[in-house]
């Protein structure tokens, strides 16, 4: 959940770039981020993260049924940007976003928002309305190309904060041995452990049966007697979900800038034409010059 990631790291991105979620969301499914090329200051404006997925196949939850994949999102603004204020998002985006809960990162971290967990079949596109600064108003912001950073998911992630694997993972033989006994393993709520089977398997070359307890969700592919060796997949990979990142580029832009591009241009226009209606003088002159 995005708010594991707020409890275990003070910045989501790490210094290689790569977005924390990746950490306990051990698959990767692409994502896609769409910003505006360039924005004015004080301005409201759409930024996108759409998180594609197969909508028919569906997960295992923690007690080991199936269910839908909820989504959720982070994105890294730039300095000063931030979620706009419900008073300046107009009405059609309103409709896109008015039921979903923007978290900031932290108290002092307005520009990096949090999205979910919410229903992914009701939210394949999480929509971010964002509120651009003003440098003429905030000093600390110029007029300048930034990046954006985005990270989404659906589906359960592969590991507790704990460190704990969750049921949503294959799980392995440790040894080489024979499987002796599948047993009953007992529920541990609180460790998000519903039930599921202790497999108990005997080494090969002898020494103490190791026992792996698998959680109900992954199905079971070994029975008693079957050999095994280390690292052989003894149950299925139930994982259907991703993580994925993209970054982004936006430019706050001064309309003043624009306002004087397009005088430049104008006047670009007209030396031109004056060039033009000189050199037209020039040859008339030279034409009346060579009758006379
Ligand atoms: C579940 C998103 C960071 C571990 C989820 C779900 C979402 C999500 C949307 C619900 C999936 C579903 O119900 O279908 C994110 C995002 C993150 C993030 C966007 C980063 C901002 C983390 C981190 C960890 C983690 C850092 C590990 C420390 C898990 C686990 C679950 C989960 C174990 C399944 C919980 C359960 O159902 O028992 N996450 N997550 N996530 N996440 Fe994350």
């Amino acid at each position: 959940y995005p708010y594991y990631a707020q409890g275990a790291y003070e910045n989501p991105r790490e210094a290689t770039g790569r977005i924390v979620c990746a950490n306990c969301h051990l698959a990767e499914k692409s994502i896609k981020l769409e910003v505006p090329q360039a924005v004015k200051p004080d301005t409201v404006f759409e930024a996108v993260v759409k998180l594609p997925y197969d909508h028919e196949v569906q997960q295992v939850q923690v007690d080991g049924s199936p269910g839908g994949l909820n989504v959720g999102a982070v994105l890294m603004l730039p300095e000063g940007f931030k979620i706009a204020p419900d008073d300046r998002i107009p009405e059609e985006l309103k409709e896109k976003t008015q039921d979903i809960y923007y978290q900031p990162y932290s108290d002092d971290q307005e520009n990096i928002v949090l999205v979910g967990p919410i229903s992914g079949d009701e939210y394949p596109e999480i929509v971010f309305p964002v509120l651009s600064p003003n440098p003429k108003a905030d000093k600390s912001v110029n007029f300048l190309k930034y990046s954006v950073h985005a990270g989404g998911n659906r589906g359960r992630g592969q590991v507790y904060p704990t460190g704990q694997k969750s049921n949503n993972n294959l799980f392995k033989s440790p040894i080489n041995g024979t499987i002796a006994a599948i047993d009953d393993a007992e529920p541990n709520y609180e460790e998000n452990f519903y039930g599921g089977y202790n497999v108990t398997i005997e080494p090969e070359d002898g020494g103490a049966a190791v026992v792996e307890t698998v959680p109900f969700g992954p199905e079971l592919l070994v029975a008693v007697g079957d050999r095994v060796t280390t690292g052989q997949a003894i149950t299925t990979n139930p994982n259907v979900g991703g993580f994925g990142q993209m970054d982004g580029e936006i430019v706050l832009q001064d309309p003043a800038r624009i306002g004087w591009l397009l005088l430049f241009f104008v006047g670009i226009i007209t030396t031109q034409i004056l060039f033009v209606l000189k050199k037209k003088q020039v040859e008339k002159v030279q034409a009346a010059e060579m009758n006379f």
